[in-house]
């Protein structure tokens, strides 16, 4: 049981405020959790509590550290708390809304994450082998996906797609693919400077190079893996993008390049893309309202390439299910704040590995030195995790976190699972 709950206003990545909780157990053990920030956000992800007003540009939040710090404190210590199940329902009845905007999203996931931290504790497990208990997962160390070069709403420049991504598919471990990661982020600031671009970078830790085109952030992408020294495809280095497609979808039309498209040329655009470079995943390829769309891409592409539903799920089991069922995707992201608590979260993850589905656990554009997303998909056994590039304090917190776990578990595998429609299940 809790003997104290405490709030803090903290900065994030950006210089924004969020909220870091603290929980104290009777055995002594503290427990420690920060909420992170999208600015990209789906518009069915659960609801941030922000002050509004002067200060902060109305992004404080002293209203939520308020609310932990009386109403939450009261009901976390009013019982003994057996299960992580109990006090996320317990919260979310607190609340009292569909999506958390009373308490604030934010509020609950970082009381959920530090609550899960105790349980941990509680059971002498590292959090990602209490996480892969409580969903019956076997343990696995993921695949980063380093963001490297950074557009959309992430960056001031004028390249539509938000995030380029590398993958080190072809590592034997993660230690070597935090290398491999790395050595290319160097080598592409080299090539970025002898091109006289700017290596000024974008929300996370990728560089922000002056240019427009998809294909010219490709080619510069795929010339740095080989300047390092590595290959091309899943036994080497593979790409992943988030186009974060909302950014440019105005009323039916995609546009970007001086160009418009519509959802059928917008896959047909795709298909030349992965045709041309070793991509390998895709995420929110097309808007979260352009519901035809998205199984059109899937159908087309969906054995080549996996699909990934961000703002199209929003972490949320419902969606995921109805995603599956519509064949919208065949993967979905995965970050626990676009939905509340870490038991939804767990569950989402259950009902996508039931429904064939593969899933990448996320950090936020908006990060705090908290590396629960490490944990996560390590005791989630997804095999994969993006957390911004291999720089940067908040983004390399994850991936020294998971070189910590590695460390640990010498026998832990590390790598992707290959599923039947995205490609990947061993
Ligand atoms: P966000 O972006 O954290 O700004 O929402 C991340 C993403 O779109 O994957
Ligand atoms: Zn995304």
């Amino acid at each position: 049981s809790f003997t104290d709950v405490h709030a803090l206003q903290i900065l994030d990545s950006r210089g924004y405020p969020t909220l870091r909780v603290t929980l104290t157990s009777k055995d002594g053990t503290i427990a420690t959790a920060s909420a992170p920030s999208g600015a990209s956000t789906g518009a069915h992800e659960a609801v941030e509590l922000r002050d509004g007003g002067q200060a902060y540009s109305g992004r404080g939040v002293s209203k939520a550290v308020d609310g932990i710090n009386a109403e939450i404190r009261q009901l976390l210590l009013s019982q003994s708390w057996s299960a992580q199940r109990g006090v996320d329902e317990a919260l979310c009845d607190l609340d009292g809304t569909a999506e958390k905007s009373r308490l604030g999203a934010n509020t609950v996931v970082a009381v959920s994450m530090a609550s899960a931290r105790a349980f941990a504790a509680h059971s002498r497990h590292p959090l990602h082998a209490w996480i892969a208990h409580t969903l019956g997962k076997a343990e696995r160390l993921p695949v980063p996906h380093f963001n490297v070069l950074n557009g959309g709403a992430h960056a001031a420049n004028p390249l539509a797609f938000q995030e380029f991504m590398i993958a080190p598919t072809g590592a034997p471990t993660l230690a070597e693919g935090i290398r491999w990661g790395s050595e290319i982020y160097h080598a592409l600031s080299a090539k970025l400077r002898r091109k006289g671009l700017s290596t000024g970078l974008g929300d996370e830790g990728g560089y922000a190079p002056e240019i427009s085109r998809p294909e010219e952030a490709l080619d510069l992408i795929t010339a740095a893996i080989v300047d390092a020294g590595y290959t091309l495809g899943l036994e080497g280095v593979s790409i992943a993008l988030d186009p974060a497609a909302n950014y440019f979808y105005h009323d039916g039309t995609y546009v970007f390049n001086g160009r418009s498209f519509t959802p059928t040329q917008m896959t047909g655009y795709y298909q030349k893309l992965i045709t041309d470079y070793p991509i390998r995943s895709l995420e929110d390829p097309l808007a979260e309202d352009d519901p035809h769309g998205w199984p059109e891409l899937t159908a087309a592409l969906g054995q080549r390439v996996q699909v990934v539903g961000d703002d199209l799920f929003v972490t949320n089991p419902d969606r995921v299910r109805e995603g599956i069922s519509t064949g919208a995707a065949n993967a979905v992201l995965i970050k626990p704040n676009q939905i509340g608590t870490v038991t939804e979260t767990l569950d989402t993850l259950s009902v996508a590995d039931r429904g064939g589905f593969a899933a990448m656990v996320s950090h936020r554009s908006g990060e705090t030195e908290d590396t629960f997303v490490a944990d996560l998909a390590v005791g989630a056994g997804c095999g994969q995790l993006k957390s911004g590039a291999p720089a940067r304090g908040e983004r390399v917190a994850k991936y020294n976190r998971l070189l910590e776990i590695a460390d640990a578990s010498p026998t832990m595998p590390y790598g992707l699972v290959l599923t039947e429609g995205g490609r990947t299940r061993d």
